[in-house]
């Protein structure tokens, strides 16, 4: 027992407000981080920024300041989101740190020192929105990037190439040996054919700006921002000392991405690491998108994407649960305000929310608060029973293979057993006859374990509500097996989650963007 896990998101560009799209990688990591520490495992969750390059530089120059100055403050405000969605991140990596900025220079030093790296000028077209450099072929006739389809620029200026075509064939060889190194399938298909059409050499160093980390050997150079990007999985723990973090837990578990990065990380990242002779990671996890209208999200007319704004309005848990929710494994999901207020009303305030507020209210009517459990057992228990262990099983199954969003369906299917068990068994129909107390009593008392194994298997996707609920109930024990003879001492508690009311809500939405 006790494994090491290492999971790791990407790092932001602090280049703008993230919107609800960014959150997802986020919170899907701090859900899976949360589920392993309570599955006893030792985990290592990395998130951070990704600060250098063009883009940055060329914003801080639009916005009037110097490009530190400018991202400090944007940092600022993901730190503070990402406290607000209650992540539970191990290590914050700035790309601008010392120690990182040191590590990437020892990296390209041992590059460049094992002959990896070689001299000669670049010519082509650069992406820098994507930070991508495209050949003439790859963009085709539109001078437009593949990857977003914004203008590309041309690029001219003397450059150090890293070898990368070097280790097209091992690395065609390490994908096709290790099937579970990208994930889901329909990537690694891509990536493997992208691969096989042949790599050419990676231009790895800038000379045209100068905010990124100095090529140690060459400082009118800066280098090229991805590898300065990709290196944070590896400085984050130290490198290029081996011991302590890095000796722990490197090679990673997964690298959590979304689908428009997973080049970087299944083609420049393995080589790299091929090159520096170090181990690659066991998962690179693409996920898809949050959509808004089918199309990439931005503000937006009569849509708040602002997720400070959300978690404020519905809750920390309601934002969190809408992501995790809405993108299915391996697909794209859709946003809009009416969808995740249709979701609070439909999934938390109805299904979730009331299911709580019933069954504590008929503790404190039927047994003044307090009800035991090792009374009267009926047939109509045992489905019960049996879908809250089956549950525990193939939630967990789900969440080892990062399908969140059925996980979170698994656990409300339970959720909606266990409404219907309140229907079968009637329990204000049991309370008018004296003869049936103790039969009450051991219904309620089943809601209460329902609810109490609810909260344990949404605790990692949604901390504050698991913790709400086990103040309502009155326990903390989140161990998920069900118990036959405990007791509850329930106390009323504010509703989870209130209703919406649709229409008027859109409406005020709706003056916050005009
Ligand atoms: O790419 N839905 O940073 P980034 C879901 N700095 N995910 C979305 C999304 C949406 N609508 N929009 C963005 C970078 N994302 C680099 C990473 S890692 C060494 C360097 C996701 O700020 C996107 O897929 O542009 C990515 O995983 C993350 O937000 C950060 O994007
Ligand atoms: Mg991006």
């Amino acid at each position: 027992m006790n494994n090491k896990y290492y999971i790791t998101t990407p790092i932001y560009y602090p280049s703008g407000k993230l919107h609800i799209g960014h959150v997802y990688t986020t919170v899907a990591a701090d859900a899976v981080a949360r589920f392993r520490r309570i599955m006893g495992d030792e985990v290592f969750f990395l998130t951070g920024t990704d600060e250098h390059g063009q883009k940055i530089q060329r914003k801080a120059q639009e916005a009037g300041k110097g490009p530190k100055e400018y991202v400090d403050e944007i940092v600022e405000g993901i730190v503070d989101l990402w406290d607000v969605l209650n992540i539970s991140y191990d290590k914050f990596i700035r790309t601008t740190d010392n120690y990182h900025v040191s590590a990437v220079q020892n990296i390209v030093q041992q590059l460049y020192d094992n002959e990896d790296i070689y001299k000669s000028e670049y010519e082509g077209w650069y992406c820098t929105p994507c930070e991508t450099f495209w050949t003439k072929t790859q963009l085709g006739e539109k001078s437009v990037c593949p990857d977003c389809n914004r203008p590309v620029e041309k690029a001219k200026e003397e450059s150090y190439f890293f070898k990368m075509s070097k280790y097209q064939d091992r690395l065609v060889e390490y994908i096709e040996n290790n099937p579970d190194f990208i994930q889901p399938t329909s990537r690694r298909n891509e990536m493997l054919a992208f691969i096989k059409a042949g790599l050419e050499d990676l231009c790895i160093s800038r000379t045209t700006f100068d905010w990124g980390i100095k090529v140690p050997f060459d400082e009118k150079h800066v280098v090229y921002v991805w590898l300065d990007a990709l290196s944070n999985y590896i400085t984050a723990l130290g490198y290029p000392e081996k011991t302590g973090l890095y000796e722990k837990f490197w090679p990673a578990n997964v690298h959590l991405v979304g689908k428009d990065i997973v080049r970087f990380h299944t083609v420049i990242w393995p080589t790299i690491l091929m090159a520096l002779d170090l181990p690659l990671p066991k998962q690179v996890f693409a996920h898809g998108w949050l959509l808004l209208d089918g199309g990439k999200m931005s503000k937006s007319r009569g849509n708040v994407v602002d997720p400070v704004i959300l978690a404020k309005k519905y809750g920390v848990d309601a934002v969190r649960y809408f992501v995790l929710r809405e993108i299915p494994f391996g697909q794209d999901g859709n946003f809009s305000n009416e969808l995740m207020i249709n979701r609070i009303n439909f999934d938390l305030a109805n299904d979730l929310g009331n299911l709580v507020s019933r069954t504590v209210a008929m503790v404190e009517k039927y047994f003044a608060g307090a009800v035991s459990g090792g009374q009267q057992e009926e047939e109509v228990d045992k489905d019960l029973k049996a879908l809250a262990v089956e549950t525990n099983e193939i939630s967990s199954d789900e969440i080892n293979k990062l399908m969140l969003s059925n996980a979170l369906a698994d656990i409300w299917k339970f959720i909606s057993r266990t409404n219907k068990y309140i229907d079968e068994t009637a329990p204000w129909v049991l309370a008018k006859d004296e003869g049936k107390k103790e039969r009450l009593a051991q219904v309620l008392y089943n809601l209460c374990e329902s609810i109490r194994l609810i909260a344990a298997y949404i605790q990692p996707f949604m901390p504050e509500t698991a913790s709400k609920i086990h103040q309502q109930i009155g326990t903390e024990n989140t161990d998920r097996t069900w118990k036959e003879g405990g007791k509850f001492t329930v106390k009323k508690g504010e509703a989870l989650f209130p209703r919406i009311d649709l229409k008027k809500e859109l409406d005020e939405l709706e003056s916050i963007t005009l």
